[in-house]
């Protein structure tokens, strides 16, 4: 199914590739979320964007909600060719070979939007992007989503409830730790098997920006969802880097453009998306929402920062030092 799915691919990039010269250049952009998310809606401005801009000399075909790939395959698909554009989140580079995006799983981090766009937005953030240029892919943007909360089928207020519960993760060992501090088993999967996967009882529970849980239905099989905001999810927008190098500079100028400004859309709706899907959630019945007390959000705190001090070896302390000083953050001071 994979490899069909990938030879299906790279033919219709071959087809492309022969195509007449005044056909517009196909730009196929793969995602795994739906398309009410802020992923969503900030791909389709860009392909609204990159087609107006470029005066239709470009087409943004947008494939949302793992419809063409999933996780790992499209990180595969972007390399061979297969696809022009991903938004992955920063919580799936490690496979790639750039454990350095998992300093933005670290827990607790960032407190905010504006304490990320300090690293995101400035050069600590440019220099992350240029980590995957051997890889052959560029980096063109951060786009935000949202902090994550914890959701279960049993209710969760202070680190000890997750204990003992099955977690599904995204692919990152920062991840990985965070749930196995919290004496949970970490299970790491395609973000396409996880409603399905909370339905069956294979895992207990998860984390995710409410966005994502709400679109995915994941309420709806989740008791319990507690806004503990503990760590951030976010995505770089990246392209074959032979590819973009490879366009006519008028064309690649205009993308430029679309990018930006998609950029900037993409940040400002991020957090109030994820605010009207909390109020969706809500106001489903469906599921529990618990906003943990003062104490118990900095127990949450106290237990997940020392998974910053485990994860140094990975992610490098002086990247994780440098983001501490953008931030101003002391976890000595918690
Ligand atoms: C997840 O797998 O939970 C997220 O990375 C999905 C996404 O793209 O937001």
């Amino acid at each position: 199914m994979r490899i069909s799915a990938l030879l299906l691919g790279l033919v219709a990039c071959a087809l492309s590739a022969t195509a007449s010269a005044d056909a517009p250049i196909v730009i196929k952009f793969s995602h795994v979320v739906a398309v009410d998310t802020p992923k969503g809606m900030a791909a389709e401005f860009f392909k609204k964007k990159a087609e107006e801009l470029s005066k239709g000399k470009v087409k943004v075909e947008v494939y949302a909600n793992s419809t063409l790939y999933k996780d790992k395959e499209e990180m595969e698909a972007l390399q061979l060719g297969a696809v022009q554009m991903l938004a992955p989140s920063l919580a799936k580079f490690g496979p790639l070979g750039v454990k350095e995006f998992e300093a933005f799983d670290l827990p607790y981090i960032f407190d905010n939007y504006t304490e990320l766009h300090k690293v995101t937005q400035g050069p600590l953030g440019q220099n992350l992007l240029k980590k995957l240029e051997p890889k052959g892919i560029l980096g063109l943007a951060f786009w935000d989503n949202g902090f994550k909360s914890f959701s279960a089928n049993t209710p969760i207020k202070l680190p000890a409830d997750l204990k003992g519960k099955k977690m599904r993760i995204q692919s990152s060992k920062v991840l990985e730790e965070e749930m196995r501090t919290l004496g949970a088993l970490p299970q790491v999967m395609a973000f396409s098997e996880v409603y399905q996967a909370l339905q069956t009882g294979v895992v207990d529970g998860t984390e995710n920006p409410i966005s994502n849980l709400y679109t995915q239905k994941m309420h709806e099989v989740q008791k319990h969802l507690t806004l503990t905001d503990h760590g951030y999810l976010g995505y770089a927008v990246i392209v074959n880097k032979k590819f973009w190098e490879g366009l006519p500079a008028d064309v690649r100028a205009s993308l430029e453009t679309a990018m930006k400004e998609s950029t900037v859309y993409a940040n400002k709706i991020a957090k109030d998306q994820n605010d009207k899907d909390l109020e969706s959630v809500k106001k489903s019945g469906k599921t529990t929402v618990y906003s943990p007390t003062k104490e118990e959000r900095l127990a949450f705190k106290k237990a997940l920062v020392p998974v910053h001090q485990k994860m140094e070896s990975r992610i490098g302390k002086e990247l994780i030092e440098a983001i501490y000083k953008e931030t101003e953050f002391d976890p000595s001071k918690l």
